[in-house]
């Protein structure tokens, strides 16, 4: 690939290299967060990435399906980190796609944890899941972004909830340099030990839930009332209606929608 200028540009394979990760191509997978847990069950090194061209079976949070035709960004990093830690790590992968979306050209909507909106169309989602089993100090970052594909590709139900990089710039793009930017964003805020703070000071000043009233689905219940910060371990503040505080390890905003 080069510029337009004729200079000649690298792709993801080699700022992956230059980043210290491992890059697997695949073509047609499950699902890329399966995949990368076999790998590190094979004993894959950490930072190890596999980005697929479809999956048959691709998951999103809280076991939903994640429709992921040709044409998609799809990949998974897997890591050594503790649980605890997660959620931070789940805050620095919000902020990078919505980074990836930004350099496109277009506003990215960035919805504590991580589901980035354009418009109030879901674009991109991260599913982070800690390993349940041995080795269970591994965590896997998957990243789903609707880039290339079409908006046809999705079912009806989707219709009006979704959207793609195609369709909002009215045109293709390079998902390869797609991935360059996600690689290296991701790394740049993660938050490597005594840099924690920083990605949550990051991750505040993006955050477009903070300072309004919503409601968050947990697995506990419904949590309603404004949206006050983001801790320092990641969780969502929230003031209820009384004035005392909870935190939000985990959950979905059902409203506003
Ligand atoms: C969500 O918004 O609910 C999270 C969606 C995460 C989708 C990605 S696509 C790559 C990786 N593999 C999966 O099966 N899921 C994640």
């Amino acid at each position: 690939m080069a510029r337009h200028d004729g200079t000649p540009t690298k792709g993801a394979s080699s700022e992956a290299a230059r980043l210290d990760m491992k890059l697997v191509r695949k073509n047609m997978v499950d699902s890329t967060n399966e995949v990368a847990k076999v790998l590190v069950a094979e004993g894959a090194v950490p930072w190890t990435v596999v980005v697929a061209a479809k999956q048959l079976a691709g998951r999103g949070r809280f076991g939903r399906r994640w429709t992921s035709p040709r044409g998609g960004l799809y990949l998974s990093i897997a890591l050594i980190e503790e649980v605890e830690r997660l959620p931070l790590v789940t805050l620095a992968a919000g902020l990078s796609v919505a980074e990836v979306v930004e350099a496109e050209g277009i506003v990215p909507e960035l919805k504590w944890p991580n589901d980035v909106f354009v418009e109030g169309a879901k674009i991109a989602g991260v599913l982070v899941e800690g390993l349940t089993k041995p080795p269970s100090y591994w965590g896997i970052v998957g990243f789903g972004i609707n880039s290339n594909s079409r908006k046809e590709a999705f079912p009806r139900n989707l219709v009006g909830h979704i959207t793609t990089l195609r369709h909002e710039l009215g045109r293709a793009v390079d998902n390869d340099s797609l991935l360059k930017t996600l690689l290296a964003s991701f790394r740049d805020h993660y938050p490597a030990p005594g840099r924690e703070p920083e990605v949550v000071a990051h991750y505040r000043k993006r955050c477009t839930t903070l300072g309004r009233e919503l409601a968050v689905e947990t697995a506990t219940g419904t949590v309603r009332g404004k949206a006050l910060d983001i801790s320092s371990a990641g969780l969502l503040v929230v003031e209820l209606a009384d004035g005392s505080t909870v935190e939000v390890a985990e959950g979905t905003i059902v409203q506003p929608t």
